[in-house]
């Protein structure tokens, strides 16, 4: 009895010697932020409070090098009333960052979306501000939040979808209305006289797009014409799995870098689910189960073909040294906007971790496409 039980405390011991050997043989998967290496920054949006919980606290810190507030350091977030700053939650998200070697990006300084009402009309009349008492209020602005996060904050999303969809130049916002169209360009020199270190772009979603891109070009130019630096732009990168749009995302990737600015995928995500309208409507999928086909969870043939979306933008992306960072719009599928855009309430699978933080087959291949890439490149951001 005593000899049996010897001999299996040797046959165990052995058997998990050889397990931890075979462990140590097999070397750890990289995470994103490893893959990246020095070639690009990988950079997440998220919330302050997704790091109230120590196990997402530590996945975000591993998988990603830079961070963005998804939405706490948007106007109405940092001076919802007048001179009244409220940094509390942005700044948890620059701490951590700090502390985890993360760069922090700030999104976003002017917007005609989540900005109070007050920065640029009159909340008696509803009638615009006079162009004096908005650039008075958007200066200020620029400058109190500059100012916080000078030295921390790497550099700032200016000035956000100023393009029109619809419209022949710019969108008509409450800040052009009462400013002019030169409101970008004031801006940008409000942002550089607050801090003349911080990187400065501007941001929009399908300005890599023929319909939208020359009124992009026209805007840089005019910038440019008027004297301020600006120092990269931003295409948000909120992508379908249709890859029909490929050759037209690389078209605007190059007309950007030809400027000889940084260019940044700065809210990547990629959706599969149909769209009522408008490319990638999956018509099979929405006949089957309306517009909310995937509710449990992503069937195989899909995963598939989100990877090879992600693995062949990120092919794209690492062929041009000017992208210098890709940012996802969400850390993970069950933080992502996309379960509650276009359509409220649907189950989406944008994102590379699935919401229990399990990486996807779009992982793995970003991680290979990022270590080839780097290996073959030799960029550096
Ligand atoms: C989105 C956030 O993800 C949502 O949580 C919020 O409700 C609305 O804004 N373009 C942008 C981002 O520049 O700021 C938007 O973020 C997504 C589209």
């Amino acid at each position: 009895m005593k000899r049996t039980h010897r001999l299996l405390s040797i046959v165990l011991a052995s058997l998990s010697w050889s397990c931890a050997a075979l462990a140590s043989d097999k070397p750890a998967a990289p995470t994103l932020r490893q893959a990246a290496g020095d070639r690009m920054l990988i950079g997440a949006a998220l919330m302050s409070n997704q790091l109230d919980d120590p196990r997402r606290a530590k996945f975000i810190a591993e998988q990603f090098n830079s961070l963005t507030a998804e939405n706490e350091m948007k106007p109405d977030q940092l001076q919802r009333e007048r001179g009244k700053f409220t940094f509390e939650n942005a700044d948890k998200i620059v701490d951590f960052a700090d502390k985890h070697g993360m760069t922090v990006i700030g999104h976003t300084l002017v917007w005609h979306n989540q900005s109070p009402a007050w920065m640029y009309t009159d909340e008696k009349t509803k009638q615009p501000l006079s162009r004096e008492a908005a650039l008075e209020n958007m200066r200020g602005h620029i400058h109190g939040v500059m100012n916080h996060y000078k030295g921390r904050v790497k550099g700032w999303d200016v000035v956000n979808e100023a393009i029109g969809d619809s419209e022949p130049y710019l969108r008509d916002t409450p800040a052009l209305k009462a400013i002019g169209d030169d409101f970008v360009i004031k801006a940008f020199q409000f942002a550089r006289e607050a801090d003349p270190e911080a990187e400065l772009y501007y941001n929009d979603y399908n300005i890599e797009a023929n319909y939208k891109r020359p009124k992009a070009l026209r805007l840089l130019k005019e910038l440019k014409d008027a004297g301020v630096k600006v120092d990269g732009v931003g295409i948000q990168g909120h992508w379908l799995i249709d890859n029909s749009n490929a050759k037209e995302i690389e078209e605007g990737i190059k007309a950007y870098a030809d400027l000889g600015l940084k260019v940044m995928i700065t809210e990547m995500d990629v959706d599969p689910l149909p769209r009522r309208q408008g490319g990638g409507a999956d018509l099979s999928a929405t006949e089957r189960e309306g517009l909310d086909p995937y509710k449990n969870g992503l069937p195989d043939d899909v995963q598939q073909k989100l990877a090879a979306r992600y693995r062949d933008l990120f092919a794209t992306f690492l062929k041009y040294p000017q992208i210098t960072r890709v940012t996802l719009w969400g850390t993970d599928d069950g933080h992502s906007w996309l379960n509650g855009f276009p359509v409220r309430g649907r189950t989406n699978h944008p994102l590379l971790f699935d919401r229990d933080l399990k990486p996807k087959p779009a992982l793995e291949a970003v991680i290979q496409t990022l270590q080839t890439g780097t290996s073959q490149t030799g960029a550096k951001r």
